[in-house]
């Protein structure tokens, strides 16, 4: 009944408009609509002209009733002029289920079930830009298919600490690399005519106190580290709406940031899409209607808040608005600025008459999903060859861990999702496995995952323990699935990790294990680093993320090696938690006193921070094992002195010297030695993922715009390309480096 309404709200929507613009759709609509890239932007002057032609046909109530919610997910439209209504939905990694209209609980419809994609960390794990955008597309369609105009994803946040319980929404602690990955993704999605919704904008790098702490960071870290992915996300990715972030920032909410919002994003970038909060991330009218914010949504956590009659209404963006712009003491422009922006989602989105109808839950998402998954996992040790693993009749594997079965689509807050089918790696490895004998046990067990609440498990440890050890001793092999799951102080939404470790005593029986059995594999399901307290014990460690509908069959294929492993880390595991930088200064540095946080690590986040400060990492950004090795040689640039408008052509060859068809990612780090202001040692500034069969060798070529080895110079509060030398680092990861190249820049 529900649906019905929509679908006959959209069509007479999509007709009243046509008759408002008096038959020029009919011309403009080829030019304006087509679904290749360039036609995304600019909106043509004859859409501005029907965007101003309706602003000029509303009463101010109307366009208030624009600005703000009408149930958990969707806007009003307007009905007598075929405005349509906006339904947003969840997530980075998947299309979310349908929410009731004014509370969390599931609508339980039958048909609302979708593909899940593995979480945003794993892809940017792939380094692979083009998959990126072959998984925005599919999950895009999906999003399309549910009837969404806004898909609330991705997320960009940079991995700041290992203990954000949201890290594995993101993809990763370098900006370059989560700039160059969400551009496509955001295009992908776009295709469809479903906007993506950049989030969460920004400096939300915790979930400790998300709603209320202030961060104060240096304007050079912000405009460094925090803000380039979503400047690219608008400036490359033409993203057509951006989320807000619940934190504060210099003292104001970001959902209403003057700096923010209104001079960063919609003045210097050049933002005309729409501003969203995050849900219930606005908190006062005048600043919400002066400071940037568009739509405000989830005010008030169940749909009821202050009010149980109209409750919407009472929204900072609603009835106290309309009272400002009634008294006149806020001018009307401001809510036409506000308007004029959301008519122009409309017109990319659901008054687009020629996007297409989506697709959920087909081969091709399937597919997709399983080859990110593939593509992202990351070997972190092999020793003795271990992996991959032959299917032998003589062979007896092992199973051991939670995580061997537990659903991990299920939890984590607002990504959650229902999925039309999830294979566990047990299941997988049972598929995959027709001669070998699996035996599984628990191992551990952590409980049901339940929104803000931590839920232990009614299991006995001992017993499970006690049972995985026996296993253990029959077995040649042991293959532990642990890591973190997506419960509350896990990797879950509005909570952070309380400690480095591993959870639930896994520590102790990987030990334990160890004890009866040396040939272990442990495999991480996480979206963050742990502590491996028996790193030096275990055969082999993957680092596997939350992989979706199709993990199992990825995981298969690849302890098999079917797949050769080629995901690269997006992020640095420090060997203990004070290593890394966030974490060296203190609690006013992370998680702050409640109030404020200090970034004290300033720009010196993950890599550039271990190689600045001389601080081995357990892993490195960007490394990865493959079952074959790589080398990289020829390293050179086409010049050796540059000027600030030049673009530095790179070109190295890329040869597999092992047995093992696979893939390499080359990595180009620049690093400014003497500069006049402190830098990190090296910055990523190009990479390429190159598929090598064996023996094979390919020349690498990888261009970088001399502009970009600027940094923020505060002393003008603009870029600064320094003149003088600069290093060129070509290797395979942070700290992999086969080759330097010195260039110069000269002006
Ligand atoms: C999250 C957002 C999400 C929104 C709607 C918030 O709690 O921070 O990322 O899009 O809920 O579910």
């Amino acid at each position: 009944m529900f649906r019905l309404r929509i679908t006959f709200f959209r069509v007479f929507g999509i007709i009243a408009i046509c008759f408002i613009s008096s038959g020029l759709h009919a011309q403009v609509q080829k030019e304006n609509f087509s679904n290749d890239d360039e036609s995304i932007e600019p909106i043509s002057q004859a859409i501005k002209d029907q965007i101003e032609n309706i602003i000029s046909q509303l009463t101010l109530e109307e366009k208030v009733s624009l600005c703000h919610a009408q149930s958990k997910f969707s806007t009003k439209g307007i009905e007598r002029l075929g405005i349509p209504e906006i339904w947003m939905s969840d997530g980075p990694h998947g299309v979310r289920a349908e929410i009731n209209w004014d509370d969390w609980g599931y609508a339980k419809w039958t048909n609302d079930s979708i593909t899940g994609f593995p979480a945003l960390t794993c892809l940017a794990a792939t380094f692979h830009p083009e998959l990126s955008e072959q998984y925005g597309f599919s999950i895009g369609e999906e999003a399309r298919y549910r009837k969404k105009d806004v898909l609330l994803a991705p997320g960009v946040n940079i991995y700041r600490t290992p203990l954000n319980g949201r890290n594995f929404e993101y993809m990763g602690e370098d900006p370059f690399l989560a700039s160059v990955m969400a551009v496509p993704y955001i295009k992908g999605v776009q295709k469809n005519g479903v906007a993506a919704c950049i989030k969460h904008y920004a400096l939300n790098n915790q979930e400790v106190w998300r709603n209320e702490i202030n961060v104060e960071v240096s304007d050079r870290a912000l405009y460094e580290i925090y803000l380039p992915a979503f400047k690219a996300a608008v400036t490359e990715g033409h993203v057509w709406s951006v989320m807000g972030a619940y934190n504060k920032f210099r003292g104001q909410h970001c959902c209403h940031n003057e700096l923010l919002l209104n001079k960063i994003l919609k003045t210097d970038w050049n933002f005309d899409g729409v501003v969203i909060t995050d849900w219930g991330g606005a908190h006062d009218t005048w600043e919400s209607a002066l400071f940037g914010l568009d739509i405000e949504m989830g005010t008030g956590t169940d749909g009821l808040g202050t009010s149980k009659v109209s409750h919407y209404e009472h929204y900072y963006l609603a009835r106290p608005f309309l009272e400002l712009l009634k008294s006149g003491e806020i001018d009307e422009s401001i809510v036409d600025d506000k308007v004029r922006r959301i008519l122009r989602l409309m017109y990319r989105t659901n008054l687009n008459p020629n996007r297409p109808l989506g697709n959920k839950n087909t081969i091709e998402h399937h597919q997709v999903a399983q080859k990110v998954a593939e593509e992202g996992m990351v070997l972190l040790k092999n020793k003795d060859a271990f992996f991959p693993i032959k299917d032998d009749k003589q062979l007896t594997i092992a199973v051991i861990g939670e995580n061997a079965t537990r659903p991990m689509t299920i939890g984590g807050g607002s990504s959650e999702l229902k999925v039309q089918f999830e294979i566990s790696p047990l299941e997988g490895l049972k598929k995959r496995y027709k001669n070998a004998t699996i035996i599984h046990t628990m191992g551990y067990a952590s409980g049901p995952s339940v929104y803000d609440k931590v839920m232990p498990s009614n299991l006995n440890a001992d017993s499970l323990k006690t049972e995985a050890i026996n296993v253990a001793k029959k077995a040649d092999l042991v293959l532990f699935f642990g890591g973190l799951n997506k419960s509350h102080l896990q990797d879950c939404e509005n909570g952070d990790r309380k400690s480095y470790h591993l959870p639930f005593g896994q520590d102790d029986l990987i030990n334990d294990i160890l004890k009866v059995n040396k040939n272990v594999g442990v495999f991480l399901i996480s979206g963050n680093a742990v502590a491996m307290p028996w790193i030096d014990e275990v055969k082999g460690i993957f680092q596997t993320w939350y992989l979706g509908s199709m993990t199992g069959y990825a995981i298969a294929n690849i302890i098999s090696g079917d797949v050769n492993p080629s995901g690269k880390l997006p992020f640095t595991f420090p060997v203990k938690l004070v290593d890394n930088g966030a974490h060296y200064y203190g609690e006013l540095s992370y998680p702050g006193d409640g109030i404020n946080e200090y970034y004290k690590d300033d720009i010196l986040v993950g890599y550039r921070w271990h190689e600045t400060k001389n601080i081995k990492p357990q892993f490195s950004f960007g490394y990865g094992l493959s079952y074959t090795s790589f080398n990289i040689s020829a390293a050179k640039t086409d010049k050796k002195l540059y000027d600030f408008k030049d673009t530095i052509k790179l070109s190295c060859n890329v040869t597999n010297t092992g047995l093992k068809d696979g893939s390499e990612v080359v990595q180009v780090y620049i690093g400014k030695p003497n500069s006049k202001v402190l830098r990190a040692v090296k910055e990523l500034k190009g990479f390429k993922k190159v598929n090598l069969k064996t023996k094979e060798t390919k020349t690498v070529e990888i261009s970088i715009d001399v502009n970009t080895l600027a940094f923020y110079d505060e002393s003008i509060s603009d870029w600064n390309v320094e003149k003088g030398n600069y290093i060129v680092y070509v290797g395979n990861a942070s700290n992999q480096i086969d080759q330097t190249i010195e260039i110069q820049v000269t002006q």
